[in-house]
């Protein structure tokens, strides 16, 4: 087997790489002065199964078509078996129709996918439990949940103190998944709107019993939001001590800066997308994705 990055996350596929005693193979990239982008495969990779490292996270129309160049160049060049490692799918959020008339986002994009020559697909924690159905080919789920669940046994926190949170109705599967690798916890979800033309988010309740230590979980922080209103509702209803567990930091815009001036003591976040030096900030750790997947292709 060889493996590939594209140029969105090569931490990850380093990572990924030596836990697997590989070397990772080499692309040449070149980008065009308008922004084209060319690829080129290194190495022999005919009749060899390869794989490739490549979230289509920000900026994601470049990402994606990257995918698909490298994914179209290893089916040219003869590799026998191409999965597609995309620790961050874009366009999740789009995957079906909400207003007639809309597209259907997510699914051009697998569709690209797939076309390009992805014979399976490995995914991190998926905006909906529906996604994998989408696809045609062979899916392979992998969730943050357990780092997460490790993560807070070893903070040593009193669990009959805390509760894990969701910031919207939607991540309660999520919670009952860490719930579980916790042995219980109080779950709390708190019930959010967000206007689909202004983004504008409005939290009209919090349902569960809210404890002093709250850990709230989801899936990606984009705008960061989201987080900052819960925080706000959760520390109204008695929280004390807050961190966020969140698989994928989007990390759009401010996002770094109004996640560091937050309530949370703590962001947690995986390494599905690159978070570039500049982007860091004091409360963010990162927790490494890098021996779930290296494991998956075992
Ligand atoms: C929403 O359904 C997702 O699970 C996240 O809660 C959301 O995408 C976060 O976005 P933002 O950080 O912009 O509020």
């Amino acid at each position: 087997m060889k493996i590939f990055s594209s140029t969105a996350n090569q931490p990850l596929a380093e990572k990924i790489a030596k836990r697997l005693d590989l070397p990772l193979s080499s692309i040449e990239t070149h980008v065009f002065p308008d922004g084209e982008r060319r690829v080129k495969i290194e190495g022999d990779v005919s009749s060899t199964p390869c794989v490739v490292v490549a979230p289509t996270s920000p900026p994601v129309d470049n990402n994606i078509i990257e995918l698909c160049l490298i994914l179209d160049a290893l089916k040219n060049a003869g590799a026998t078996k191409i999965t597609a490692i995309v620790p961050y799918l874009g366009y999740q959020r789009q995957d079906h129709i909400f207003r007639t008339g809309e597209g259907r986002s997510l699914e051009v994009v697998i569709k690209m996918i797939e076309a390009c020559g992805a014979d399976a697909i490995v995914g991190v924690d998926f905006h909906s439990i529906k996604i994998p159905e989408l696809f045609s080919i062979p899916v392979t789920h992998i969730s943050a949940v357990s780092l997460f669940a490790k993560k807070i046994k070893n903070m040593g926190v009193d669990l009959s103190e805390a509760c894990i949170v969701s910031p919207d109705m939607g991540g309660l599967r999520r919670l009952e998944a860490l719930k579980e690798e916790l042995g219980g916890i109080e779950t709390v979800s708190v019930e959010k709107d967000r206007d689909v033309v202004t983004g504008e988010i409005k939290i009209s309740g919090v349902h569960g019993n809210v404890k002093k230590v709250c850990f709230v979980v989801d899936d990606m922080i984009s705008s960061g939001g989201t987080i900052v209103e819960a925080l706000k509702k959760l520390q109204e209803n008695g929280a004390e001590r807050m961190f966020v567990m969140v698989t994928h930091p989007v990390f759009s815009e401010k996002a770094p800066e109004i996640l560091e001036q937050s309530l949370a003591e703590k962001v947690f976040v995986t390494d599905s997308i690159f978070i570039p030096e500049d982007r860091t900030f004091p409360k963010l750790e990162v927790l490494s994705l890098s021996e779930d997947i290296a494991e998956s292709l075992t």
